[in-house]
């Protein structure tokens, strides 16, 4: 009776957000057939070994006792053994080589990414020949439906692994070093993603979306977030922009058109943009806002963000001015 509860759990694995199960664009489809190849040929391996194990005991209770198998006709059943493992693993490697170029597929010219892996959150940023239209952000991806994106993927602390797992396979991101990864995404949608490599405390915490659009959608959205940040449009929010540059906020975040130009922290010139904030920790609210400067330490203890002591009413300015950075 346990057992269709568990299975139902297992099962639902299989479809939805960030499963490999459910690919929806050609690199995920690679990886998704492979898996299904590796699935099939270890089936029928399965199944022929415990046969040949099940015929091996039915036949020995039944042989009269004290006739020993041949040293012959075991080392012909011992050698065909060998034989069909190497034919296995040799045809199983084949298959998982030719799968994995297509995580890159290197087309000439598409739109191309900077992705910085950083302890714990991710930084984006979209490059561009003309250095006036680059831009940052963070934990956010935007990518146009049915185009090769190249991601090229970098990390300033520790390594970690960029995996959205309905889109593309798992790919590192390691100091010193740049890898790379073609992202497709065949349907529009938003894919949850999460760093697939062990990377400290907040490991778990290190999620990411990617938002896949229309090409004229993201074109607008590209369009707003090369444009600078946007002037308050209430007193709160203006009070708000007034804190945030009298406090340590502005020395380690940049918002582009004001005098704050850090860059330890995620750019937040559009954050009020973003569904959510500590790389999937919250949903954007005003609340989180709040919540997450009076007290980043419990909400996602050991990150960067140092607790900066403010008022109640600063607080609610504060909010109200970052919301506002759409
Ligand atoms: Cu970054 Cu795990």
């Amino acid at each position: 009776m346990k057992i269709a509860p568990a299975c139902v759990l297992l099962l639902s694995g299989c479809a939805g957000a960030q499963s490999a199960l459910d690919a929806d664009g050609p690199s995920a489809l690679a990886i998704e057939n492979l898996i299904f190849l590796f699935l099939a040929v270890c089936g029928v391996a399965f199944v022929l070994v415990m046969g040949v194990m099940t015929w091996a005991l039915v036949r020995g209770r039944n042989e009269p006792a004290g006739r020993p198998q041949t040293e012959r006709s075991m080392g012909r059943v011992v050698a065909g053994a060998v034989v069909a493992t190497f034919l296995v693993i040799t045809f199983l490697t084949a298959a998982s080589f030719y799968a994995t170029p297509s995580l890159d597929r290197g087309k000439a010219d598409p739109p191309t990414i900077l992705v910085r892996g950083q302890q714990w959150w991710w930084q984006f940023s979209y490059l561009d020949a003309d250095p006036a239209k680059t831009f940052q952000t963070a934990n956010e991806l935007h990518i146009p439906v049915g185009t090769d994106v190249r991601l090229r993927l970098e990390a300033s602390d520790v390594i970690h692994s960029f995996w959205v797992p309905n889109l593309t396979g798992k790919q590192d991101l390691v100091p010193g070093r740049e890898n790379v990864l073609t992202l497709n995404a065949a349907k529009p949608g938003v894919y949850r993603g999460q760093c697939a490599e062990f990377c400290g405390l907040q490991h778990s915490h290190m999620a990411l979306l990617v938002i896949a659009e229309e090409p004229a959608d993201y074109a607008r959205w590209l369009d707003v977030q090369r444009g600078l940040a946007t002037a308050p449009t209430d007193g709160e929010a203006a009070a708000g922009k007034l804190v945030f540059m009298s406090k340590p906020c502005a020395a380690c975040h940049t918002i582009r058109g004001t005098e704050a130009v850090g860059t330890t922290g995620p750019d937040l010139t559009h954050i009020g943009s973003r569904s959510t904030i500590g790389a999937g920790l919250l949903d954007n609210t005003r609340g989180s806002i709040s919540a997450w400067i009076a007290d980043p330490q419990t909400l996602k203890p050991g990150n960067n963000m140092p607790l900066v002591p403010v008022t109640s009413e600063e607080l609610r300015q504060l909010s109200a001015y970052m919301k506002g950075l759409q």
